[in-house]
């Protein structure tokens, strides 16, 4: 039994006493927020939904970590403060699962990763769909080298977050605690994308606007990935798509195999063809459901998942599925997304950038 504490008890918090109830493993013994009453509401919301006894509230997490000495810590903050939560959790004494975007620079992620391997603790990133079915049996395909070699692969993120999203916590979309749609809601969709392309990114080409939204930041991005092996990564994310979400898809292209997962949020096949299936005549085999639902909402089912993985890590001394350098690989595309629109130019990896370089590129 893992003692398990969360810090921060905003929008995406539900999902992570979702992921602890449905885990005999993890013992929810402590909640913070700065706002004692969410953190009340979600001591609440466990005991409704697990009938087991409420978890300690508290409003500082130093104070948490100090008296509970939790196992595990599952960070749900504003994501720039991702990074000191993250630290001080590690530094006494815990594993933790930190929300995406893990950080808003390429040192504090480095910041993150080096304390983790310092102090012999495990570090997640909540990249949930990574663990939705069709992302898993692609995966898998792509695993078994079904694709051949990859050519190239596109997300496109089309959803909407309208000014009441924005407004109703006053971080979204600044340089400081946020970023734009990229980091924010197209993360998920370009760790995926470089997680089936396979490849070490080695140049980013990006174009970002920020069209319609109150906000600093863009909210839209575009931009081409050159990876290692030669193959080519697109992304089209934006939080502008009238009047509300259309769709969240994958699409990847392989000499043998081509595969589209679509839906509101990488959830449902559309394409599923290989060579090597041809030959049984049933070359969609039988992947695609027509009558498949989307998830009630684009957070999917992913995190009970995440966690299940993160206390296997634990007990059979892995690393997690997505890991702090995992989780630094979408970041580092987006910071050179931004980096590409601010300087005019590509921008070839490694290099050293934060969003709040970004001040002003807008205005
Ligand atoms: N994985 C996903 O699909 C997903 C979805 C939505 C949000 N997120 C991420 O989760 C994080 C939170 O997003 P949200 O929309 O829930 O934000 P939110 O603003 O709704 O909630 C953040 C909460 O953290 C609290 N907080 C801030 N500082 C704190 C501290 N020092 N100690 C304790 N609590 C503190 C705030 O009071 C607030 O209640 C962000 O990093 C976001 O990118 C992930």
């Amino acid at each position: 039994m893992h003692k398990i504490a969360i810090i921060g008890c905003g929008r995406i918090s539900f999902k992570h006493v979702e992921a602890i109830t449905s885990n005999n493993e993890l013992d929810f013994v402590a909640v913070c927020d700065v706002l004692k009453e969410r953190a009340v509401e979600k001591a609440d919301e466990y005991v409704k939904q697990s009938g087991k006894s409420a978890p300690e509230v508290f409003t500082d997490y130093k104070k948490l970590l100090a008296d509970i000495k939790p196992d595990i810590v599952t960070i749900a903050t504003e994501s720039g403060y991702h990074p000191q939560i993250t630290v001080d959790a590690l530094e006494a004494g815990c594993h933790v699962i930190c929300e995406k975007p893990m950080a808003l620079s390429i040192k504090d992620a480095d910041w993150m990763i080096e304390t983790a391997d310092k102090c012999g603790k495990k570090l997640a990133v909540s990249f949930q769909n990574r663990f939705n079915a069709p992302v898993v049996k692609t995966r898998e395909a792509l695993e078994a080298g079904r694709f051949g070699r990859m050519m190239h692969g596109m997300v496109q993120i089309r959803w909407n977050r309208n000014e009441g999203y924005y407004s109703q916590a006053p971080w979204r979309g600044t340089w400081a605690l946020d970023g734009g749609t990229l980091m924010n809601q197209c993360t998920h969709g370009i760790d995926l994308l470089q997680w089936m392309m396979n490849s070490p990114v080695k140049r980013v080409h990006g174009v970002t606007r920020r069209y319609q939204r109150p906000i600093e930041a863009e909210d839209f991005g575009s931009a081409i990935l050159e990876f290692e092996d030669g193959s080519v990564g697109m992304i089209e994310g934006t939080a502008n798509i009238y009047p509300t979400n259309l769709n969240e898809t994958l699409s990847l292209f392989g000499e043998s195999g081509s595969v589209v997962i679509g839906g509101l949020a990488v959830n449902k096949f559309e394409t599923w063809r290989f060579a090597d299936s041809e030959t049984i005549g049933d070359p969609e085999e039988t992947v695609i459901d027509p009558d498949a639902k989307d998830p009630p909402s684009v957070y999917g089912f992913g995190h009970t998942a995440l966690f299940a993985d993160f206390a296997d890590s634990i007990k059979e001394n892995r690393k997690p599925m997505i890991d702090g350098r995992e989780g630094k690989k979408a970041l580092e595309i987006i910071l050179a997304i931004y980096k590409s629109m601010k300087d005019g130019i590509p921008i070839d990896l490694p290099f050293e950038f934060s969003t709040t370089d970004m001040k002003k590129i807008f205005s």
